[in-house]
């Protein structure tokens, strides 16, 4: 559920209705809504009510700033993978021990920026990093709480791209050298072991995999408290999906994810830990778009949009799909007209959509893509020196732009032509 509905014959985001702003903002724009982010977080922690736990929401997915408060204010931890969204973390008010330092390149410097500022644990994802981490650590007079990120080789089942978790991905360390590894560790100056850390992809739809996966992490519990170890605490990860078409999609509900989590691990007495970005953010984003004309071609009508594939990659990159409505409610029954739906960036694969029957639009008209609101915004460029793509957020009856739209100045003025050209 989510608070983007028609009301009066309108697209409405809560109480305002989406035309408005685009009247005051001009289109594109990303369009979120506070009350459906707050939804979404309430689900994860009715999930794990009863159990120790945080929800560090997976910062990637969006980072506005405004985003990030919405979701610390509620008490959410942040998942992190670079110095920049930790610095966006820590910039929205959220302190450093909520703060999960994930990601399989950490850099020194970022190490150095997040143990200066403060962390709760960094996830660790391989030997060299290991090292690397103890001497930074050890080098700032600190001590470092790590998980090691196991790979438990296991087929989350989804798109080849977002599959973390079988062995020949790049990530974590494979789960059955884990013993000899987590003992390495425990030898480091600076280095405390505080638990295990497994996310084996993203837009998950069953939950089979997840339970697979924790089975595996379940038994390495145990394995290493036999071997001394203290695991406190697991982070199980993020990856639960969304349903992108309305009609036909009933991926499992967080708290379907909640009990199966407690009945795989709930008595080994530790901290859980979650990582979700796309199940908070996806769902409460629009990307709201103007049609510019409409195209007559060989046998099939082009809807071209003023959004495009630099605004939102993921049909381009992954072959997503995204519903995408007419702002203006079209009246019950009226006939569906097919187009193929694209942007105007100068290639093919800007396509949002191919042969995709919706209700007749004309140029002018405004439309908005739905689920837009995670790995969309964050994965913008500006191809085609076309300006990043602007953020709004809707509470109740009122809205702020939350990233302005970059002026052709902003852009011009980024780069330099040398002296001596
Ligand atoms: N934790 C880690 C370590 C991750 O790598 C990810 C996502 C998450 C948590 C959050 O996963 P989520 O709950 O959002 O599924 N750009 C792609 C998705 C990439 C996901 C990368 N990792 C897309 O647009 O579908």
């Amino acid at each position: 559920m989510d608070h983007f509905v028609y009301r009066g014959g309108t697209l409405h985001a809560e109480d305002v209705p989406v035309a408005d702003i685009a009247a005051t903002v001009g289109t594109p724009f990303y369009l979120y809504s506070r009350a459906t982010l707050e939804r979404h977080y309430g689900l994860f922690e009715e999930a794990l009510a009863g159990t120790d736990h945080l929800i560090c929401y997976a910062v990637k997915a969006n980072s506005n700033l405004a985003v990030l408060k919405v979701l610390g204010d509620l008490g959410a931890g942040m998942d992190v993978v670079s110095a920049g969204e930790y610095l966006r973390a820590k910039a929205a008010g959220v302190p450093g021990e909520r703060i999960v330092f994930s990601g399989v390149g950490k850099t020194r410097e970022e190490m150095r920026i997040a143990l200066s500022g403060g962390v709760r644990q960094f996830n660790v994802e391989s030997e060299p990093e290991l090292l690397a981490l103890s001497e930074v650590a050890a080098g700032l007079g600190r001590t470092a709480q790590i998980a090691i990120r196991v790979n438990p080789d296991v087929d989350a089942k989804t798109h080849e791209k977002i599959a973390t978790g079988k062995k020949e991905n790049k990530f974590g360390i494979p789960i059955d050298r884990a013993r000899a590894i987590y003992a390495e560790a425990a030898a480091l100056p600076a280095i405390e072991v505080v638990g295990i850390d497994v996310h084996i992809g993203s837009q998950l739809t069953e939950l089979e995999p997840f339970r697979q996966a924790y089975l595996k992490v379940r038994d390495l519990t145990w394995a290493l408290r036999q071997d001394g170890h203290r695991i406190g605490r697991l982070d199980l990860g993020g990856g639960l999906g969304i349903p992108y078409t309305r009609a036909n999609e009933a991926p499992p509900l967080p708290l379907d994810y909640g009990a199966m989590v407690k009945q795989v691990l709930g008595d080994l007495g530790c901290e859980i830990e979650i990582e979700p970005g796309r199940l908070i953010a996806g769902n409460a984003g629009l990307l709201v778009s103007g049609v510019i004309y409409v195209k007559s071609g060989e046998g099939r009508d082009f809807l071209i949009l003023d959004a495009a594939m630099n605004d939102l990659i993921r049909p381009a990159m992954y072959g997503a799909h995204h519903d995408i409505v007419p702002v203006t409610e079209p009246e019950p029954g009226a006939p569906q007209h097919v187009y193929d739906i694209v942007g105007p960036v100068c290639e093919t694969g800007d396509t949002f959509a191919r042969g995709r029957p919706m209700p007749p639009v004309a140029a002018g008209d405004l439309v908005a893509f739905r689920s837009a609101g995670a790995y969309g915004a964050v994965m913008a460029s500006e191809y085609n020196t076309r300006p990043l793509v602007p953020e709004v957020l809707v509470s109740g009856d009122h809205f702020a732009v939350i990233r302005p739209r970059p002026t052709f100045d902003d852009i011009l003025a980024r780069d330099t032509i040398p002296p001596w050209l």
